[in-house]
């Protein structure tokens, strides 16, 4: 039966760039929806940006912009952070639309003649500068329970305690830097308590983690209050019907953003928004959270849609935060990584599998551990997944006239593949990905054993050629089985797959078929490894400067991305003149150069320095044959420190131009030059 399914990701606050944490939610959500389309249900993923409240205002304000303006800038920003990291939203919307304005109202008015709105006067701290209330993050002053200086009115950093603003010493607007006031004023209240009974019934029959369903009896037990719904203007978000002056809290409006941007998706494809959002809908909504935002999608949004009459949703999936090299994301460390810095040095796909690899469908905190993350992308995916079709295809290729053979000459093989495609998917299903991506590492392996077991190169080589084309089409069929498993990890890479195998897009289905006689096109490379000067780079560029940045790093290169073939890398940042003096660079005569055994691209040489033979290893087997090298001169780094490679030891380093794979160039002989000579 094919599920019709709604699904979310939380709204990301339109007052910052999205960072590594934000794409965590995104990345756990789109796979989830990956799959369940892979399955052949109907998944419509929507999310927006949050844009109401008063940091998004101040922050325009500080920059010279309307909130309207700034918020548009924003979107842009966040969406094209998504796009990159390959996160398919049905519909971005944003809280600030004309889509929410009616909805909340209508929400609002239906809570409202239900009685579930109360009126009471509260008093708050005022800046009588600014003439605003001000929310509790933006009260300074010291502490009362230890008397720390420059602490927030909520609670202290250096003692832990939590407060009210009106408890600060010597409190401070943080916006103007006058003293606030007491100021009374009436505030708009939602009912939550006359929901207890409801929520219990909600909770009881919407699949929550056990840890979720815990914290939640203890807020019930702590006993539930009414919640604050109303802020003074000024502040952007929308008035409240009947109420001048008075607008909904972001956290009222956040939530029906969810709804907003559905109904958006509605309008310009004819779906239906009552199917998924009427009362008694049969159809799946679901929520991706953080931990952090639990009560408000926990209690407060199931009370409000059960009080307005909406249906609530089916389940909240609640992940936990992400930290780096095993804590909390920090500016001053350069862990604190916004989504576009990775994405300038980084395939958005490796972070991908990476947080795929550690999710569970548990609230633990996920840690990304950077040289973790190197060593497992490059061992999996490059090392284990990539290298079966790079392996294979080259054969079939050469020998084969590039088709697979008709026969499976391994059905216990492929049909243990196959038959993993229904725990595999349980798996997914579950959101532990985790789990999905051991099972499917471990067919990776089997397949990699095969083909070493059976060796195709070594049946070629003795003339066992039907032998060797049995194996590399199990083999290569065996890859499409790991494509299929992967795709909603890897959309990129399998839709280049898919291009290679010369196949229609592949669905979980696909998992019960296998390639017979069929032409394949010639291999392309499908993932690089991940270099760590990269993840060095990365690091570098989060790093907070306390100096504001000078004008002139405005105009500086940006530091190489991610360069595809073809393509001209950035230069690098300048050295200065003694740097360059450091660089001994010699004319060499190269004397012999030889294979290297089990290295793809390098080659053997060794080079004549004037007296000094010195042994290099180069990269540049794909542009010369050996043979081709004997007596031709190059320019070599001579003073570079040596050093020990797995095939040996290296002394220095020789200089060639060029894009790369055929065209890469050295020097021809030349009578002017000779070898030892200096370069300069
Ligand atoms: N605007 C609210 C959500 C409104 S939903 C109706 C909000 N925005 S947020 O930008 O602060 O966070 C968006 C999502 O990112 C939340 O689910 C939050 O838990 C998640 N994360 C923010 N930092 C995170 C980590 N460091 N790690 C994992 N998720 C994190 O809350
Ligand atoms: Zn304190």
């Amino acid at each position: 039966m094919t599920r019709r399914i709604l699904v979310t990701s939380a709204l990301p606050y339109a007052n910052g760039s999205l960072h590594l944490g934000h794409m965590l939610e995104q990345i756990q959500t789109d796979i989830w929806v990956r799959f369940q389309r892979a399955r052949g249900h109907e998944c419509h993923y929507v999310c927006a940006d949050d844009t109401h409240g008063s940091p998004v205002m101040l922050k325009a304000e500080s920059l010279g912009k309307t909130p309207e303006q700034f918020i548009a800038e924003v979107s842009a920003e966040h969406q094209a952070d998504s796009r990159d990291f390959l996160i398919e939203h049905a519909n971005y919307g944003s809280t600030h639309s004309e889509s929410n304005r009616v909805l909340a109202q209508d929400i609002y008015r239906r809570l409202n003649a239900k009685g579930h709105i109360a009126r009471r006067t509260i008093s708050q701290l005022f800046d009588p500068e600014k003439q605003m209330f001000l929310p509790d993050r933006f009260v300074k002053g010291e502490c009362p329970k230890c008397g720390a200086a420059d602490q927030y009115g909520d609670s202290c950093d250096a003692c832990g305690a939590t407060y009210s603003p009106t408890e600060l010493k010597n409190p401070r607007s943080a916006v103007s830097g006058a003293t606030p006031v007491l100021k009374d004023s009436e505030h708009y209240f939602f009912d939550l308590p006359s929901f207890a009974d409801a929520l219990q019934d909600w909770i009881a029959h919407s699949r929550l983690d056990s840890a979720i369903v815990n914290k939640l009896k203890e807020w019930f037990e702590g006993g539930l209050q009414q919640w604050d719904i109303s802020r003074d203007a000024p502040y952007f978000g929308f008035e409240i019907p009947d109420a001048p002056g008075k607008y909904f809290y972001v956290w009222l409006d956040a939530p029906i953003g969810y709804m907003a941007s559905f109904q958006e998706l509605c309008e310009r494809t004819g779906l239906n928004f009552d199917e998924f959002w009427a009362e008694g809908a049969t159809t799946e909504v679901y929520h991706f959270i953080g931990k952090d935002i639990m009560y408000f999608h926990t209690l407060f949004w199931p009370a409000m849609l059960k009080g307005a009459g909406f249906r609530q949703p089916t389940s909240v999936y609640t992940h936990g935060y992400v930290t780096v090299n095993g804590t909390k994301m920090s500016k001053s460390k350069g862990t604190f990584i916004k989504a576009r810095t990775y994405l300038e040095q980084l395939s958005p796909e490796y972070l991908r599998y990476y947080f795929a690899a550690k999710l569970g469908a548990g609230v633990d905190d996920l840690d990304l551990n950077l040289e973790d993350f190197q060593n497992r992308v490059n061992a999996d995916l490059v090392g284990k997944v990539v290298n079966i079709a790079s392996r294979c295809a080259g054969f079939i290729h050469k020998n084969f006239g590039g088709k697979l053979g008709a026969t499976n000459v391994n059905p216990a093989l492929t049909g243990e593949f196959q038959a993993a495609a229904e725990s595999i998917a349980t798996a997914y299903e579950g959101r532990e990905f985790a789990k999905a991506v051991r099972e499917i590492m471990a067919l990776a392996d089997k397949a990699n054993a095969y083909i070493a077991e059976t060796a195709p190169w070594a049946l070629v080589k003795a003339g066992k050629l039907e032998e060797a084309h049995g194996v590399c089409s199990v083999a290569l069929n065996l890859f499409r089985l790991l494509m299929i498993y992967l795709k909603p990890i890897l959309p990129a890479t399998v839709a280049a797959s898919e291009q290679f195998l010369a196949i229609a897009p592949l669905s979980w289905a696909d998992s019960q078929s296998l390639l017979g006689e069929h032409a394949i096109k010639p291999f392309i490379p499908l993932m690089q490894r991940i270099e760590k000067d990269k993840i060095d780079a990365m690091i570098e560029a989060s790093k907070e400067t306390t100096q504001a940045p000078a004008p002139a790093d405005a105009a500086k290169p940006k530091t190489a991305g991610h360069v595809q073939p073809g393509q001209v890398e950035a230069i690098k940042d300048t050295i200065s003149i003694d740097d360059f003096d450091k660089v001994d660079l010699r004319i060499a005569t190269i004397v012999s150069a030889e294979h290297v055994e089990g290295a793809e691209k390098l080659l053997k040489l060794q080079l004549d320095i004037g007296g000094e033979t010195r042994q290099v290893f180069a990269g540049i087997k794909s542009a010369y044959a050996p043979e081709a090298l004997v007596g031709k001169l190059t320019v070599m780094v001579a003073n570079l420190a040596p050093r020990k490679m797995k095939f040996g030891l290296s002394e220095g380093m020789v200089l060639a131009a060029g894009p790369g794979g055929k065209d890469l160039f050295i020097l021809n002989p030349d009578a002017g030059a000779a070898p030892g000579m200096r370069v300069k």
